[in-house]
């Protein structure tokens, strides 16, 4: 049975998202329906297509009591609106739905978990939020909340664990048919921590676990867990609040973590081996996996971040993209990302210029737009005498752009848009230490209508970012302080 509040909003956006243009969206980013979109969730494989749902409010621009859109996919690109899939209408989510995932039962239904909310009034007037886990089962578009909610309370949890931080659950079905789910939740040191928990049939859960502790080392909570098997290790993401910086890597205070360990599944022990940032720009959070049919590991994330939220187009009836679908892989150690392959499929009008001189501002013929997929490599014309700094400008016009320069000397490479149209005094720049090798740094940049992505040498480091200026500043060009050479290969993306 849908209730009132779901018919509502369904309603809503269903007329809602008639009123905003094809091209006010993003080409191939997954933007809001309408209104407002923070974390991916339950981003599955089912009956031959992507889901993808997503925290969401539907009436106004701006974060609200949490209902999940739902989008559906066939490419991870192109991606098509199915109504909202929960509304906060129950007693135990009543102040919300939030983050959660989605799996594929034994008998073929779909099955979500998320985060229940509900408010409790505190005796010094403060209100709490109790974070319980629930489920709806459904067919793909349509969901029946479980007549046994919550699923996982507090009376799960042992003591001194919190039951006000307890949330964003992430299911997964083993090979022997059973199932696990990671769950963020804060020990008594108030830092953060992923709880780990199984089911024999998907409703009944057990708590099992913790599978790893914060103890401060990175942020406090932890937000939004993902744990999978990647080429031999075991990887843990998540996204914890409240970061330090720590060197070049963590400068995002509502941050992203990327453990790279083992995992021995007869003790369900997880031993970390490494850590990293996963994303090195100013917009990505709370990312989320799939493993696809072919077996890649395909991650999604929010492309904004909760510290940056106010830089956004005045009026603009939607507010959240998703990140580009990036393929998950590991190499010497470290997590390292490239765009899914199926973009290739979009690419058309192949430009591509070798060894061209760059001294002061270079142009291109060609070498245009805001829908781009450009790969570049950069080296210093004559390797005894290197350049000082490169910079590649776009979404550029006589009043805007935005940029990433290297400077070799310091292996520093920074995104800068501040002169993207902002007017808000927020963070605009971010500095990122690179590996330098072999006198070049390979780039390969993505951009959307509102949005870059750049992957540095092959993926070993990704820096996102959003830009809202207006598309009519759609040129790019080269500049450097001494003499560099710079190969290009850029297609458009239709
Ligand atoms: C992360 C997060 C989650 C929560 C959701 C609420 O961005 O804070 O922990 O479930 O957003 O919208």
């Amino acid at each position: 049975m849908t209730s009132q509040t779901l018919r509502e909003a369904r309603k809503y956006e269903e007329a809602s998202e008639k009123l905003i243009k094809k091209e006010d969206r993003p080409l191939f980013h997954l933007a809001a329906r309408t209104g407002w979109m923070n974390d991916p969730n339950g981003f599955s494989y089912y009956n031959g297509e992507y889901h993808m749902f997503y925290q969401y409010y539907p009436y106004d621009s701006q974060w609200g009591p949490m209902h999940w859109g739902h989008a559906v996919s066939s490419d991870l690109l192109h991606w098509r609106y199915l109504p909202a899939a929960l509304a906060p209408d129950e007693f135990y989510d009543r102040d919300g739905c939030f983050s959660g995932s989605a799996i594929e039962l034994v008998d073929g239904r779909q099955l979500l978990m998320y985060t229940g909310v509900v408010k409790e009034r505190q005796r010094n007037g403060g209100v709490y939020e109790v974070q319980t886990q629930c489920l709806a089962v459904g067919d793909g578009a349509d969901f029946e909340k479980y007549e046994k909610n919550p699923v996982l309370d507090e009376t799960d949890l042992p003591e001194g664990f919190s039951r006000y931080d307890f949330r964003d659950p992430k299911m997964w079905r083993k090979e022997d048919g059973t199932y696990c789910c990671v769950i963020g939740n804060r020990p008594a040191d108030g830092s953060g921590q992923i709880l780990l928990f199984t089911s024999t049939d998907g409703f009944d859960w057990k708590y099992k676990k913790v599978l790893c502790e914060n103890k401060n080392r990175f942020g406090l909570m932890w937000e939004c867990p993902d744990f999978f098997k990647l080429d031999g290790k075991w990887v843990l993401l998540t996204s914890p609040q409240d970061m330090l910086p720590q060197g070049f890597e963590y400068h995002n205070g509502n941050g992203t973590l990327c453990l790279i360990g083992s995992f021995d599944e007869s003790t369900d022990t997880f031993t970390e081996e490494s850590n990293q940032s996963i994303d090195y720009g100013i917009d990505f959070y709370a990312p989320q996996t799939v493993l696809t049919p072919d077996g890649r590991r395909v991650m999604i994330g929010w492309m904004q971040n909760w510290d940056t939220c106010s830089l956004r187009m005045p009026d603009q009836p939607w507010y959240g993209q998703m990140s580009l679908p990036r393929e998950l892989f590991i190499r010497n150690g470290r997590l390292f990302q490239r765009p899914v392959r199926e973009l290739d499929e979009m690419r058309s009008g192949r430009v591509a210029y070798a060894n061209v001189p760059v001294s002061g501002t270079v142009r291109l013929d060609k070498v245009n737009g805001r829908k781009v997929d450009m790969e570049l490599v950069i080296r210093p014309k004559d390797p005894a005498h290197p350049y000082r700094k490169f910079a590649v400008r776009f979404a550029q016009d006589e009043e805007f752009y935005t940029s990433m320069s290297f400077r070799p000397s310091e292996s520093i490479l920074k995104i800068d848009r501040k002169f993207s149209g902002s007017r808000r005094a927020i963070i605009h720049q971010r500095r990122n230490a690179v590996n330098y090798r072999d006198d070049a740094l390979k780039l390969r940049m993505i951009l959307d209508r509102f949005s870059v992505e750049v992957f540095i040498n092959d993926g070993e480091q990704v820096m996102t970012a959003t830009m809202y200026t207006g598309h009519e500043a759609d040129g790019i060009s080269f500049f450097a302080d001494g003499e560099a050479e710079l190969d290009i290969v850029k297609y458009d993306l239709i």
